[in-house]
């Protein structure tokens, strides 16, 4: 059966940079609160060009670079967002536009923070049933533009921010490296603790003045619920993939949570014994970017040279739906 090993992965950051102390001339909040809460300094805000299929579609240049492929030797297209361009049609479609492949499938997944795993998953079932060779997986969001930036919005509106990551996943015959498993998990019975509600096809109409009085078109996050499931169900799936593939916590090279909160992501190393250096952080700078925060740190973990041929990596995340997720992963 053929592998799917990752060869190429690249990023796209936002230029407009905001930092804490830019929130707290929007909202009643200080960068002490932010920094202590969640480790967050700095976050990028997308501005004009940059949409969500367009910061995809650089993002996937890099990879398409880093890999030596022209764009025509993709043949799949998987993106994960939260915040498509549109409500329809998927901003996979759009992406492919922008690279300029017309013709080939392009799927959108709608996972939220554990977007990119499940992309990446899916992406892996393609490749090993031989239907696809070069497969673009990629997380993009502009979140910036739907958060409500007033004291009312605070605890939501500090932790998120916008960016693009993308990796290329090709078909190889070495059994040495390459994706090892995915393990994906869901619950929604808790898909109101970090939810949009309106607009959405539950409501009718689809979308009121009302909703935007009552400020319901806005993220709604019950954060210690999430904080408390996030810091159990982030080291049981990374332990569940690692025991699925017969290895443990000590055979780890490096882990690449989604970048949530530092303070979960603290959480996590410290629940799993890991040292410091093997979780990888990069939060500080980006904020949560949702499904591109994976990939993100994908890119700079591998330019700090932190991953090397063999290294044994573990990407693994936890969000709304609530969902969560890893991929084991030998580079
Ligand atoms: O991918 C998953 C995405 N979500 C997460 O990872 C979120 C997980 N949850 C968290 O990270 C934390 O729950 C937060 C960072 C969101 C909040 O931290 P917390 O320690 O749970 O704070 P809290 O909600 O209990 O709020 C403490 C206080 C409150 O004031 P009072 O009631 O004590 O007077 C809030 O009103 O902090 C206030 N507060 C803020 N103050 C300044 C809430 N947001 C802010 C803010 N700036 N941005």
């Amino acid at each position: 059966m053929k592998r799917s090993v990752i060869v190429g992965v690249g990023r796209y950051l936002p230029k407009r940079v905001v930092t804490n102390f830019d929130l707290e001339k929007m909202m009643d909040t200080s960068d002490a609160w932010i920094r202590e809460r969640t480790g967050i300094v700095e976050r990028r805000f997308a501005e004009g060009e940059e949409t969500t299929s367009y910061m995809g579609a650089e993002a996937s240049k890099k990879a398409l670079n880093m890999a030596g492929m022209k764009a025509e030797d993709i043949d799949f297209i998987i993106l994960a967002t939260l915040s498509p361009d549109y409500f329809f049609p998927g901003s996979g479609c759009l992406m492919q536009d922008h690279l300029g492949i017309p013709g080939i499938g392009a799927l959108d997944v709608r996972n939220q923070c554990t977007g990119f795993v499940y992309g990446l998953a899916v992406a892996d079932q393609f490749i090993k049933t031989g239907m696809y060779k070069n497969i673009l997986v990629v997380g993009s969001e502009v979140q910036s533009n739907g958060l409500n930036l007033s004291t009312q919005g605070r605890d939501v509106a500090v932790i998120f921010g916008d960016g693009a990551g993308a990796v290329v996943v090709s078909a190889a015959n070495d059994n040495n490296k390459g994706i090892l498993t995915s393990i994906l998990h869901a619950d929604g019975k808790h898909h109101k603790e970090l939810w949009g509600k309106n607009p959405g096809s539950s409501s009718r109409p689809f979308v009121s003045h009302e909703m935007i009085e009552e400020g319901s078109i806005y993220p709604h996050m019950n954060g210690k619920s999430v904080f408390k499931h996030a810091i159990t169900r982030f080291p049981a799936v990374i332990r569940e993939a690692l025991e699925s593939t017969g290895y443990t916590t000590k055979d780890v090279d490096l882990v690449i949570p989604h970048q949530a909160n530092e303070r979960i992501t603290e959480a996590v190393q410290i629940r799993l014994e890991l040292p410091r250096e093997k979780v990888y952080r990069n939060i500080h700078k980006y904020g949560n970017t949702t499904a591109a925060s994976i990939p993100i740190a994908l890119s700079e973990a591998l330019e700090e040279g932190l991953i090397k041929e063999g290294s044994l990596v573990c990407l693994a995340a936890f969000g709304s739906g609530f969902t969560w997720a890893a991929s084991l992963v030998r580079w």
